[in-house]
């Protein structure tokens, strides 16, 4: 099955967890890769089809990329395309637990649908991403939204602010691009 009839189906039968209509467009998946410039190392959060990883390996071929999904089939389709990237099936605040061992700089792209999510998924995942950029000063959330609004609203809060990059207009819905990163 193609990927965009997968989305499709997966977006009617779990639209909470998808939060989308439409796989991202090559134009949102570039101004997000563009957000990792000067990444050490990147983790992909809700992957699906892909469309965010492919600008990803092309912008930064030589940076570790390490690619999270939930869905097994995506995760299974992601590791067949990008053999060299770290795919791993499961769910992105447990990822993020585990990593907070470790102090490197990382950049995080997220394509999670923060204002679908149910609460308890948003919550436990956006709490465990604020714990993670507090791990060191260089690490970056970048995120994107369809409205203009903040993706979600801060609950640790202590020195991360949201900021606005970019408006793409050539993506269905227009989607906007945000960094959360230290004051
Ligand atoms: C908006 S869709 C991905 C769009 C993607 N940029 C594309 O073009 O296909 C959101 C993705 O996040 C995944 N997801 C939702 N909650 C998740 C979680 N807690 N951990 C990991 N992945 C999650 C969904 O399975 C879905 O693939």
């Amino acid at each position: 099955m193609r990927a965009v009839t997968a989305f499709m189906m997966l977006a009617f039968t779990r639209p909470t967890m998808v939060g989308a209509i439409w796989p991202s467009s090559c134009y949102l998946a570039q101004a997000m890769a563009r957000g990792a410039d000067g990444a050490q190392q990147i983790i992909e959060l809700g992957a699906g089809t892909g469309a965010i990883t492919e600008a990803l390996y092309e912008r930064h071929p030589r940076v570790p990329t390490t690619v999270v999904e939930l869905q097994p089939e995506w995760a299974g389709r992601l590791r067949q395309r990008f053999p060299g990237m770290t795919v791993l099936q499961a769910p992105a605040h447990e990822v993020l637990e585990a990593w907070c061992g470790g102090d490197e700089p990382v950049v995080l792209v997220s394509s999670l649908p923060f204002r679908s999510l149910p609460a308890r998924w948003r919550d436990g995942t956006s709490r465990a991403i604020e714990r993670f950029l507090w791990a060191h000063p260089q690490r970056r959330l970048i995120q994107y939204t369809y409205q203009p609004r903040a993706p979600f609203d801060l609950q640790l809060g202590r020195g991360l602010v949201w900021r606005r990059r970019a408006v793409v207009w050539r993506n269905v819905p227009p989607a906007w691009v945000w960094e959360l990163g230290w004051a």
